[in-house]
C-alpha cells in the first residue's frame, strides 16, 4: 500500500485497479502515511496560507429534483426564499470588510434568475468590488448563457459532476438530468475561460469503490482548477432520508489522494465535512485541502438552504464564522489570507 502512495506522490497517477485496491484496503496507518505526503505537497504549493471564499446562498428555489438534495423541487417542506439585489450586495459588503476577496454565488437552479438577472448581479458586484473574484454555482446552463456570465465578469464556476458513472448518475437523478450533459457543461465552462471546479459526494447511495476510482480518473482527465468533495449526508425530506452518511475517513483519504494527483488544485475543506465531525474541516486541511468557504448568507435564511440535515453554522453571523475559522486554522498552524486565491500553474 505504501508503494502505491509513493507512486502516486512521484507520478501523480495510479491505474484504476490500483485506486480500487487503495480504496478497499486503506487503514489508519496508510491514511497517516498518505496525509504526511499530501500535506507536504499542499505546503510546498500554498505554504501555511488558507484561501477563503464567502458563500452567498442567494436562492433555494430549484427546478431540479436530485434525489439526495434537500432543496429539490418536490420537497414541499422546504421554506423557499430569494435574496434581493440589495441583500446580495450587503452580503458582499460585510464579506469585503471581513477580508473575503472571492464571493461564491450559489443557488438552486431557479428560473426566476434569468440570464439577464444573473448578468446584472455579476456586473453590480464587479463594479463595487473590482478586486474580487466571482464564482458561480448555479447549475447547468447553455454555452451561450455561460459565455454571457463570463463576459459580465464571472471568473469561476463550480459544477460537481456528482458521479462519473452513468448508471450511478441515473440512480441519483431524475431522467431529465444526464451525466453526458453535466460533462458537456464542464467542458463548455473550461473552453469559455472559467476556472472550473468539479467534484462528488463520498458515500452517496449505491456508490461503489469502483465508482470512486472512476470519479478520480474523470477528474484526472478533466483537469479542473478546483475540486470540491464532501460526505453525502441524508436529508429528512428526501427519498434517501434513511441512507447512511458518507465516511469521514474515506473523505479524508480522497482529499489526500486528490492532492497528490493534482498538486496545485484548489481543494476546500467543505461544510459537509465539518458537519459530520466537529474537527472535520481541520482534518481536511491536514489531509491536503487549502480552502475554506464560510457562509455569508443572512442569518434569517441560513437554515433554509438545507441540502442535508444538521448543517453547521446556520445560527452564526458571517463575522462569527470568519473568526471561528481563523482560530481553528491558527490552532493547526495555518492562516486565513486576504487574497482572491486564484489557481496558479
Ligand atoms: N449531502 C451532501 N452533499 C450534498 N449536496 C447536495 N445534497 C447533498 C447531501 N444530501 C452537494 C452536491 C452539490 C453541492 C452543492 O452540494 O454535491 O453539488
Ligand atoms: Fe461557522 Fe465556526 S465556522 S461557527
Amino acid at each position: 500500500m505504501k508503494e502505491l502512495i509513493d507512486k502516486l506522490y512521484e507520478t501523480q497517477v495510479l491505474e484504476r485497479k490500483e485506486l480500487v485496491h487503495l480504496l478497499n484496503n486503506f487503514s489508519a496507518d496508510i491514511s497517516d502515511y498518505l496525509f504526511e505526503k499530501s500535506r507536504l505537497v499542499a505546503k510546498n504549493n500554498f505554504g501555511n496560507s488558507i484561501y477563503t471564499r464567502g458563500l452567498i446562498e442567494f436562492t433555494n428555489f430549484c427546478k431540479n429534483d436530485c434525489y439526495y438534495c434537500g432543496i429539490s423541487k418536490s420537497n414541499k417542506n422546504a421554506d423557499r426564499y430569494r435574496l434581493s439585489m440589495e441583500e446580495i450586495l450587503s452580503c458582499c459588503e460585510t464579506g469585503y470588510e471581513l477580508g473575503f476577496r472571492t464571493f461564491v454565488l450559489q443557488g438552486g437552479d431557479d428560473g426566476y434568475y434569468s440570464v439577464d438577472k444573473v448578468v446584472e448581479i455579476i456586473k453590480k458586484i464587479k463594479s463595487a468590488y473590482p478586486d474580487c473574484a466571482i464564482t458561480l454555482s448555479i447549475g447547468e446552463h447553455s454555452y451561450e448563457s455561460y459565455k454571457k456570465f463570463y463576459e459580465a465578469g464571472a471568473d469561476r464556476y463550480l459544477l460537481r459532476h456528482e458521479t462519473a458513472t452513468d448508471v450511478h448518475y441515473k440512480k441519483l437523478h431524475p431522467a431529465e438530468l444526464s451525466l453526458a450533459n453535466r460533462k458537456q457543461c464542464l467542458y463548455n465552462l473550461k473552453e469559455i475561460g472559467f476556472q472550473v471546479g468539479t467534484g462528488f459526494m463520498i458515500g452517496s447511495p449505491f456508490q461503489t469503490v469502483e465508482n470512486l476510482a472512476d470519479d478520480l480518473l474523470f477528474i484526472k482527465e478533466f483537469k479542473p482548477h478546483m475540486i470540491g468533495i464532501g460526505p453525502f449526508i441524508p436529508h429528512k425530506d428526501t427519498r434517501f432520508f434513511n441512507e447512511k452518511q458518507g465516511s469521514l475517513e474515506l473523505t479524508l483519504l480522497l482529499i489526500g489522494i486528490l492532492r497528490l494527483m493534482h498538486p496545485k488544485v484548489l481543494i476546500p475543506a467543505t461544510t459537509a465535512l465539518g458537519t459530520i465531525d466537529p474537527k472535520g474541516r481541520e482534518k481536511g486541511i491536514l489531509a491536503g485541502a487549502n480552502v475554506v468557504m464560510p457562509n455569508l448568507s443572512p442569518v434569517n435564511v441560513r437554515n433554509k438552504y438545507s441540502l442535508y440535515d444538521n448543517k453547521i453554522c446556520t445560527g452564526e453571523e458571517a463575522a462569527e464564522c470568519r473568526f471561528c475559522l481563523q482560530n481553528r486554522m491558527q490552532k493547526i498552524g495555518y492562516e486565513l489570507v486576504i487574497d482572491r486565491g486564484d489557481y496558479k500553474e
